[in-house]
């Protein structure tokens, strides 16, 4: 039985991994979650408890971070401020968690010689042209716009050195923006989703021409395990699902699976420095550890999404008015 800490369990992509995990191999896991605003202990409730332990505290405290990697046999490390809008209004827990509380991981699993494995983002890669033929690769430079991204983008430059200076056993994953059930409310798609259940409309940031590469959770979460155990060390694996969509057509599809007109959506103020589009050639992951998608029809994976937020509105509820009440002072 493989014994397994995972930062940032209680958030979006950390809980359902969690969950995948304990459904597909016989590891016992821990989690160690802040519990921030976008932490949520409801998020693991249904899981076996025999199965986790959970322990919140802070990835920057150097001596529970410790105690808990050491005699672990691998960290899988999600935890991270993640939204790029936060970032634009205070990017200081951005440093703190994203930069300082990486290299506090990678401390521990240096001394105690676990092995480890960074979760990032693509938008270390920066954007791309709406025309451009190319998409990121392993080899694509770093160029992050946001502070949030330039933050993930040093924490994956930090693994690398831990890798070749100190010999750390790392592998790395850059995945596209994910989407299903625990997301938080903030993000783009459980946001219009929950507006049009509210009763109000989806807000588009300008034109809604900016295009996402979207990935089902379920599909991420697959293709960390399977580098977590065919990985090769010090190697960088993008993820993503050739799912290209700008975000006036995601919002005509959720108006549509609703049931409500495809026009009924407000553009509101464009983010700063918005990124245009983010799009992922996963052929290194798919040629060398055969890793596929299984949910290839975004739409039924969307209709699946709607579901879970109509049925789990107590998840949900609490965070939304706090949570439109920061869009509207920005005039989004
Ligand atoms: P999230 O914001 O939903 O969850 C983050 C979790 O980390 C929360 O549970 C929070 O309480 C915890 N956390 C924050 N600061 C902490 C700290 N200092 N110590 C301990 N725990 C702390 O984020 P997410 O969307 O699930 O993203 C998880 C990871 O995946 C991040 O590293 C993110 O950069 C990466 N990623 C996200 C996406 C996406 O589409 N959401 C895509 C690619 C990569
Ligand atoms: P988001 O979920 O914040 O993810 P990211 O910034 O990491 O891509 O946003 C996804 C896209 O949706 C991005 O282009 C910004 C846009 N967006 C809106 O148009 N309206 C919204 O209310 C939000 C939150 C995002």
């Amino acid at each position: 039985m493989r014994k397994l800490l995972v930062t940032g369990g209680a958030g979006f992509i950390g809980s359902n991994f969690v969950r995948y995990a304990i459904d597909h191999t016989d590891s016992a896991v821990t989690v160690l979650d802040k519990l921030t605003y976008a932490g949520n202990r409801r998020s693991l409730t249904d899981l076996p408890q025999n199965r986790m332990t959970f322990v919140q505290g802070d990835i920057c405290n150097a001596s529970l971070v410790h105690e808990l990697v050491r005699g672990q046999d691998l960290v899988v490390h999600f935890a991270a401020e993640s939204h790029n809008d936060n970032s634009l209004r205070d990017p200081s827990v951005f440093v703190a968690t994203n930069l300082v509380g990486t290299y506090t991981l990678l401390e521990a699993v240096r001394r105690y010689g676990v092995r480890y494995h960074h979760i990032s983002t693509d938008e270390v890669y920066g954007d791309l042209a709406l025309d451009d033929p190319n998409r990121f690769t392993e080899s694509s430079p770093y160029n992050p716009s946001s502070p949030y991204s330039a933050t993930k983008a040093g924490s994956d430059h930090l693994v690398r050195a831990w890798v070749r200076s100190f010999g750390v056993a790392a592998t790395l994953s850059n995945c596209s923006n994910n989407y299903g059930p625990y997301q938080h409310v903030e993000k783009f798609i459980p946001r219009q989703i929950t507006n049009i259940l509210d009763g109000g409309r989806p807000k588009l940031y300008g034109a809604g021409s900016n295009v996402r590469d979207w990935i089902h959770v379920d599909d991420h979460s697959a293709a960390v395990l399977l580098v977590t155990a065919e990985g090769k060390i010090g190697e960088t694996y993008l993820i993503g699902a050739d799912g290209e969509r700008n975000n006036k057509q995601v919002v005509e599809t959720i108006l549509e699976l609703l049931g409500k007109p495809h026009d009924a959506y407000d553009h509101v103020t464009d983010r700063a420095g918005h990124d245009l589009r983010y799009a992922i050639d996963s052929t290194k992951l798919r040629l060398e550890l055969g890793w596929r998608p299984i949910f290839s029809d975004f739409t039924s994976g969307l209709a699946a999404t709607i579901e879970w937020y109509q049925a789990n509105e107590a998840w949900w509820r609490p965070q939304k008015a706090k949570t439109e009440a920061n869009y509207a002072r920005q005039g989004q």
